[in-house]
């Protein structure tokens, strides 16, 4: 039977009890991890969102009718103890925080009792996520999960806390807004007082945020709730968090200034780090060059090399013919692993497959010196001498290398590779913070699918100054005044300095293909505002899931959010998305076409 509270007051989380208290009596409260009745003495491992502590009953303490209540626990069960705090009797526990004191109880009430458990609560649970996810309730009571989500809320009223004394106003946008493409797909609400009319879910606050700018309230951040309808992986949910900013009268070098200031700020007061500052910079270009991505992790090297020149002319067919179509022949060296099985070579190139390469050449460097090379036949002795020369190929490695007509696709191919081969080598630690601004974006992305140019980062980001007169001429080559803060291999935030001149926004629509009418419809009301004096801005936006994945550790952004949703977006816990009433269809207006249906027809 559960009992109240009828006045008992918890004295003590479990870990605040330390030797300090000793002789004194405490009540705490909490959830049964463990009980032991060894005859004449029940231990029990009281756990609550601050660790575990040690209680002990003896009837001689307790008093017959406790004794009696403590011999019915199981696991979960919710209690409360009232007891003296002891040094340990037995043997001191070093893993436990509480582990050289324990409780001897005196009063205990039980006010809650628990079913049998579908799985253990435990600290890196080996359950399968799903059934996790469905009892989440239940998961998140696992102290490593506990410990995530109270890190999470260290690190957000960390963010409020340094973000207010720098003079930012936390100001809520709506997130019932109105759909303006470009991006991932929006999340659609329908209007019940509007048939036909869908409000949509906000992407990120962006074009608020600009707004707010207007409206001269100079600087403004929001930790937001953003919401995109995109294909979901490890480090990305269809809801996700963004610890989102926008400053007035900046350029980007005080952008990059606060925020390094900011993730200083965090990392020291969550997890102990100190981040050294300034934080490293590196152009787009050079990133994509030497790591084969626009995120590099740069906790390993392993750069990419370019060999076209020495194998433009040689009788490699492979080779040659890639760099005569204009692509080109790189590669990296993955140094140690010259020994590395044929089977594991094979793996290897299975891997670059995966990404469509047509296959992956090598040459391998016993530790004697002897080469082993896949394309041997083909290439006469000073050009392999010239190629292991420029790929610093020493005895023990092993180099690979990939040829194709797009240079886009050999770097970004090398560049999984590369982390992929770093991984092997086991270079990637958890607790080693590579921080990498990358600054120089292209402004825009030609694509195949639509046959234009597109936004890299979103319409409203400003060209670098000195690319302003590219945009009629050669508008691929234009750089935007767009950075991104990665940390090892995840982009963990980006903005950029926004246009705020009506002539060069104009140009940006029309160079993305949107006429000026278009440009109206979608973005009316920014550009509006952009006509009755709007301050030059800029501004930055983290995603705080991810953030919190690197600090932890994780492996998915999963463990670091309360309520996830899984691959295909639905919510294990509550069943989400569910079908509705169709009363509750018919005030909306709406109609459901039946998949079937839609197919037959
Ligand atoms: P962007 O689209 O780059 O920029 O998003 C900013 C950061 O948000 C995180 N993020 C995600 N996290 C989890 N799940 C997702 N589906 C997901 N998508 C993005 C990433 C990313 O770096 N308004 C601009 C910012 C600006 O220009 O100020 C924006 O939203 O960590
Ligand atoms: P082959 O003559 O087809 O046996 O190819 C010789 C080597 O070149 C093999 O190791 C292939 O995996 C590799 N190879 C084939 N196509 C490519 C390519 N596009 N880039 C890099 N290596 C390739």
């Amino acid at each position: 039977m559960s009992e109240s509270m009828q006045g008992l007051k918890r004295s003590h989380r479990c870990t605040e009890v330390t030797g300090a208290n000793v002789g004194q009596t405490v009540t705490v409260m909490g959830w049964v991890n463990k009980s032991r009745n060894k005859g004449g003495v029940i231990f029990v491992d009281l756990r609550d969102r601050s660790g575990m502590l040690q209680i002990i009953f003896e009837e001689a303490n307790c008093g017959a009718e406790s004794f009696e209540k403590a011999s019915t626990l199981r696991s979960e069960f919710v209690i409360a103890v009232t007891g003296e705090v002891a040094k340990r009797a037995g043997a001191v526990n070093d893993n436990l925080a509480t582990g050289d004191i324990e409780i001897i109880a005196k009063d205990i009430r039980i006010l809650s009792e628990s079913d049998v458990l579908p799985f253990p609560v435990e600290e890196n649970s080996k359950t399968k996520e799903e059934l996790r996810l469905k009892y989440r309730f239940l998961d998140l009571r696992r102290p490593d999960i506990q410990r995530n989500i109270m890190l999470r809320s260290k690190v957000t009223t960390e963010v409020r806390a340094f973000l207010a004394k720098e003079g930012f106003l936390e100001i809520e946008t709506p997130i019932l807004c109105k759909s303006t493409p470009e991006g991932a797909r929006d999340y659609l609400v329908p209007s019940r007082v509007h048939p036909g009319c869908f409000y949509a879910l906000p992407q990120s606050p962006q074009l608020f945020k600009q707004l707010l700018m207007c409206s001269g309230y100079d600087r403004y951040f929001q930790i937001a709730k953003c919401f995109r309808d995109e294909d979901l992986r490890a480090d990305r949910q269809p809801e996700f968090t963004q610890i989102d900013m926008e400053l007035s009268f900046v350029d980007i070098d005080d952008v990059i200034d606060v925020n390094e200031r900011l993730i200083k700020h965090m990392f020291k007061e969550a997890i102990g780090i100190d981040v050294p500052t300034p934080i490293r910079r590196m152009t787009w270009k050079e990133a994509m060059e030497r790591y084969g991505s626009d995120k590099p992790d740069l906790r390993f090297g392993i750069e990419i090399c370019d060999i076209s020149d020495i194998v433009k002319d040689s009788e490699f067919g492979v080779f040659a013919d890639a760099v005569k179509s204009g692509g080109t022949v790189r590669g990296i060296n993955a140094d140690g692993l010259g020994e590395l099985p044929r089977k594991k070579i094979d793996a290897l190139t299975d891997f670059v497959k995966g990404y469509g390469a047509k296959g992956l050449a090598y040459i391998a460097i016993a530790s004697d010196g002897t080469r082993k090379c896949s394309f041997a036949k083909f290439m006469k002795d000073e050009e392999l001498d010239a190629i292991v020369e420029k790929m610093g190929g020493k005895p023990g490695d092993l180099l690979l290398f990939i040829s194709d007509g797009k240079k886009k696709f050999v770097l970004e191919t090398l560049g999984a590779l590369r982390c992929h081969i770093a991984e092997i080598k086991e270079l990637t630690k958890k607790d080693d913070y590579c921080f990498v601004w990358i600054t120089e974006f292209p402004l825009l992305e030609w694509s195949e699918d639509e046959n234009r140019f597109v936004a890299m980062h979103h319409p409203f980001t400003m060209p670098m100054d000195e690319d302003i007169p590219l945009i009629d001429t050669d508008p691929g080559a234009v750089r935007a005044k767009a950075y991104d803060i990665v940390l090892n291999g995840v982009e963990l935030g980006g903005g950029s300095v926004r246009i705020h001149q009506t002539d060069i926004q104009e140009k940006m629509f029309e160079v993305i293909g949107l006429t000026k009418e278009e440009a109206t419809e979608k973005f009316d009301f920014l550009l509006r505002a952009f006509k009755f004096g709007v301050p030059p801005h800029a501004g930055l936006a983290f995603g705080l899931d991810r953030l919190l994945m690197l600090m932890t550790g994780a492996d998915s952004i999963r463990d670091v959010i309360a309520f996830p949703k899984i691959k295909d977006a639905s919510d294990l816990l509550s069943d989400a998305p569910g079908e509705v009433a169709p009363q509750q269809l018919a005030e909306l207006g709406i109609q459901i076409v039946s998949k079937d249906e839609e197919d037959a027809q």
